[in-house]
């Protein structure tokens, strides 16, 4: 058998089929709390409701129920990619299930690519980027901070339950370290992109998607500015994505009253042909939008004007009565 195949092999039967010894499981008590473990033989599990065997539920199918020597019960079940990225240890904040899904959707991974990845971090991302490039792609990740390298390689190989075939990891700051080999996509999650954008653009194929996580506004800006300086990429697209879980029970259907209010941007470009130049901009950028004059008299109203609107302000609000 080849060592892929074998290697295809033994990354599904790590995800699927009766519990093994060395498979993550995540119990769930019955307040909802979850516990994240790998399975080992002979070991137990302890909580302030008790214990239990390992055993009892290593060859057991997944979604079986366990009760511990205190009466408690936990459903077991392997951890989905969207829960093991929140309960593995960190280093770096990890990019949220929910950019994950954007970044695979909205950069086109697809099973076979060729993706450049920077900064690795805790892992997470690199999980979601493996799975979709699949066991014939290539995850090429640089990671600058040797600690956090070391911590993402024991997430990603105890996610997996084996070293993944698609997956390389270099130790050096993209800048400085990266290879010159062609790749089809670029994923950059890392405080300041805009430095690393020039080296990418030399090895991402004409077509090729890049895509950069930013967590504020200052961030976004200066990416989306020196991607559209560069040259060599077609106009960038920015968004962020919000989601809303709800609360459903019986009549009570509302939005949860809680959500994660921010998480980052996204950026994407596509890489052009070399030679070619981008046709013009048909759209005129917006009064303002060119950094230069954003606070020139042109775009800000002048003292008059704004002495005039606070005066209409003002009478619009004593007619409401809201002046003293
Ligand atoms: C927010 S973390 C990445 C989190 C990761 N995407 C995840 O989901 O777990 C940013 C990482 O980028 C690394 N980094 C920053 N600039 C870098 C560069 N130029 N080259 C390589 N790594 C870099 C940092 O050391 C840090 O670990």
């Amino acid at each position: 058998m080849s060592d892929t195949v074998r290697d295809v092999k033994a990354l599904r039967e790590h995800r699927s089929g009766p519990f093994k010894a060395g498979d993550l499981v995540q119990l769930t008590d019955t307040k909802g709390r979850h516990h994240t473990f790998p399975l080992q033989p002979g070991k137990q599990f302890h909580t302030h409701k008790g214990s239990f065997e390992h055993d009892a539920l290593i060859g057991k199918p997944e979604g079986s129920v366990v009760r511990s020597t205190g009466g408690m019960d936990y459903l077991a079940l392997r951890p989905l990619l969207s829960d093991y990225v929140l309960s593995m240890p960190r280093g770096a904040a990890v990019v949220y299930p929910k950019d994950a899904a954007q970044i695979v959707a909205m950069a086109d991974i697809f099973p076979g690519a060729r993706v450049l990845e920077a900064g690795v971090g805790s892992g997470a991302l690199t999980c979601s980027l493996l799975r979709a490039v699949g066991e014939s792609g290539a995850v090429h990740s640089y990671e600058r901070r040797e600690d956090f390298a070391r911590i993402a390689e024991r997430n990603v190989r105890n996610f997996f339950g084996a070293e993944h075939p698609a997956w390389t990891l270099t130790v050096g700051d993209l800048v400085s370290a990266l290879r010159p080999d062609e790749v089809d996509r670029v994923v950059l999650d890392m405080l300041a992109p805009w430095e690393c954008v020039d080296g990418v653009a030399k090895v991402l194929v004409p077509g090729g998607v890049l895509i950069c996580y930013v967590a504020t506004t200052t961030q976004l800006s200066r990416t989306v500015e020196t991607i559209r300086e560069h040259g060599r990429f077609a106009e960038p697209a920015a968004w962020e994505s919000m989601v809303r879980t709800w609360h459903v029970e019986g009549l009570a259907v509302r939005p949860d009253h809680r959500m994660v209010g921010h998480t980052g941007f996204l950026v994407t470009a596509r890489r052009i042909a070399d030679g070619v130049d981008l046709p013009p901009r048909r759209r005129r950028p917006a009064k303002g939008a060119d950094a230069d004059d954003a606070w020139s008299p042109a775009t800000t109203p002048a003292d008059d004007d704004r002495d005039a609107q606070a005066a209409a302000r003002e009478a619009r609000l004593a007619r409401r009565g809201d002046l003293p």
